[in-house]
């Protein structure tokens, strides 16, 4: 496996490889891997012959009073567990080797950027489109693969992607959970352990709203107010939002249909401070 951290020697290795007749995919991540990196990593494998993560904890997609400082990072280990998986290449920048003095270039997707986690985070979406785009030209891959997880990243990528004309191909990844629900996420490491029912609340509430759904109860204001009952019953839980929209515009939707995600973050009293969650999922079986 090798490990790059250039963008120009980046570019050169993945042009190589190219003329090689290779289909590189690309992962890309901000690290400290869990098994829903890994799985991302596996399906890249099936989308071509090489596949590049990404490793780079991105500052220009954090706000000023966000957890950049305290974002989990392990590089090491990140590799101990890339090595075992097909991976061909690592490209792990620093931020002055991808934000050259001078940079002022953003691609912004506007719309779809003010839903749900843009509306707290407005300078976010902004960040990630901008970096995806230059990790796009720097490894040159056919393919990408992101979580659905992120699914308003996605959304958003996929949006830029056919906006901009982009010669990659964009695939989507089912969430990877913990065996109690907990959805995977590299900020996991700063919750509390003795504070996991309250982590827990956005997948029992998933729960609770399509047991709901299923007998028939399809308002979005009765459920939006059952959602977060149950959520605030847990001690520590502050709801960021908890949506249900249209899980192709990202628009608030009052009764429930078959495209309808329920959307949700919230804030968890961790080791150290708040600790933003977010989850995900159709509200009807598909
Ligand atoms: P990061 O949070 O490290 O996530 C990297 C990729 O892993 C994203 O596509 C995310 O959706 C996916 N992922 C995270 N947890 C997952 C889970 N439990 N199940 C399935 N997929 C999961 O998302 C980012 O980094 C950054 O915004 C990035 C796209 C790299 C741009 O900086």
């Amino acid at each position: 496996m090798d490990i790059l951290q250039k963008p120009s020697e980046m570019q050169a290795w993945s042009k190589a490889r190219s003329q090689e007749g290779r289909r590189i995919v690309l992962v890309p991540t901000m690290g400290f891997f869990h098994q829903g990196h890994l799985s991302l990593m596996r399906r890249a494998a099936e989308l071509g012959d090489t596949v590049v993560v990404s490793l780079f904890v991105n500052p220009t997609q954090f706000g000023p009073n966000e957890d950049l400082a305290s974002y989990p990072r392990n590089f090491e280990h990140d590799m101990d567990l890339a090595r075992k998986e097909p991976v061909a290449a690592v490209f792990a920048p620093t931020p002055d080797l991808m934000y050259l003095a001078g940079f002022q270039t953003e691609v912004r997707v506007k719309q779809l950027s003010t839903h749900l986690c843009g509306r707290s985070r407005p300078v976010h979406f902004a960040g990630v489109t901008t970096v995806v785009t230059k990790l796009f030209n720097i490894v040159q891959p056919a393919a990408a693969v992101f979580g659905e997880k992120d699914f308003q990243q996605l959304a958003i990528i996929r949006r830029m992607v056919a906006d901009l004309n982009i010669p990659v191909r964009i695939v989507g990844h089912p969430i990877v959970r913990e065996a109690d629900g907990l959805a995977m996420s590299s900020r996991n490491a700063n919750l509390d352990p003795a504070n996991r029912a309250a982590a827990l609340s956005l997948s029992s509430a998933l729960q609770l709203v399509r047991a709901e759904a299923a007998r028939g109860v399809r308002a979005t204001a009765e459920l939006g107010r059952m959602v977060e009952r149950h959520i605030h019953s847990f001690v520590g839980t502050a709801i960021d939002y908890a949506s249900f929209v249209d899980g192709d515009s990202l628009e608030a939707v009052e009764a429930v249909d078959e495209r309808t995600i329920l959307a949700l973050a919230v804030h968890v009293d961790g080791k150290a401070g708040k600790v933003r969650l977010i989850d995900n999922g159709f509200v009807l079986p598909r």
